[in-house]
């Protein structure tokens, strides 16, 4: 690479800045914008070389090839940079007592069919319920919110979502449960334990590369929706993990964070109450969460 840079080197970012000046969308216009000054800084800063540019080309080509119905690489890669809960840090203050988001993550499989408060939502009899979970959805004036779709989901004791594991019956380990006139929701299930995020691909090759490991600590994925409430996306991390301090995907939140209680019956049970936020109308119309 020559030391002295051609002379248009500065130039360059003010043309591409200039050349959508007339762009119809002005946010996407005012967002790129941002986005180009900064990947250019960026390639300006570290003095990128050209292989280093087709690596890193070759990279999220690799990225998107890995993508299919059940494997969204791209969220894994915004996730483990960390960029998926500065966009919830940015979206969600945690302010007035409203419930904590996390990370969505990418083992939603959709809605399942709604079953009856306290059911289970193990699909197989090998594994045995030991945990339930259990609370009210409530607003912040503490209104109890009747009718709220408490949707859950989890990985079984090997680490697996149904969605990567043929052995598991599909739907195994999530449910859909509408809350009762006290706002209440309940569920059996099994002790959650920590697992690695899919890095068999590219995003496990950039893990590996950087010296991290891929583990998440044990959670439950929970999302809440309710009429005139924003939707909450959020788990529960039982404390004691050994990754609540290095979570690969940097979802953990203090007050996310549960001791399971032991029961008279040998089994555990989480009591933990959500709290929305009323919808902002504006944002409701932007089609924000
Ligand atoms: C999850 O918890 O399911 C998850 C979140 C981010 C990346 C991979 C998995
Ligand atoms: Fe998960």
């Amino acid at each position: 690479m020559s030391q002295v840079p051609h002379p248009e080197f500065a130039q360059i970012t003010e043309d591409a800045l200039t050349r959508m000046e007339d762009a119809p969308q002005a946010r996407l216009q005012a967002v790129l914008a941002i986005i180009i000054r900064h990947l250019h800084d960026a390639i300006r800063e570290a003095r990128v070389t050209e292989f280093e540019w087709e690596e890193g080309i070759r990279f999220l080509t690799r990225t998107g090839q890995t993508c299919d119905t059940h494997r969204q690489e791209f969220i894994l890669l915004s996730d483990v940079l960390g960029v998926s809960m500065l966009v919830d840090a940015l979206n969600h203050t945690g302010a007035d007592g409203i419930s904590e988001s996390t990370v969505f993550g990418p083992f939603y499989a959709g809605k399942q069919p709604t079953i009856a408060l306290g059911s289970s939502i193990l699909k197989r009899p090998e594994e045995a319920d030991a945990l339930s979970i259990h609370g009210r959805v409530r607003a912040s004036d503490g209104t109890p919110i009747s009718g709220a779709l408490v949707e859950v989901w989890q990985t079984a004791p090997n680490g697996l979502y149904d969605v990567q594991d043929e052995d598991q019956p599909a739907g195994h380990l999530r449910g859909s449960f509408e809350t009762d006139g006290n706002g209440t929701y309940a569920f059996q299930t099994v002790v959650p334990v920590s697992y690695a995020i899919p890095n068999d691909g590219p995003v496990g090759e950039l893990l590996k590369a950087l010296g991290r490991h891929p583990n998440r600590p044990a959670h439950v994925h929970f999302m809440i929706t309710a009429p005139g409430y924003r939707r909450l996306v959020t788990h529960l991390f039982i404390d004691g993990d050994p990754y609540l301090k290095s979570d690969a995907v940097f979802g953990v939140k203090s007050s996310l964070i549960v001791t399971p209680q032991p029961t008279g019956s040998g089994c555990l049970s989480i009591g933990y109450d959500f709290i929305l936020s009323a919808e902002d109308p504006v944002a409701g119309l932007h089609g924000s969460q």
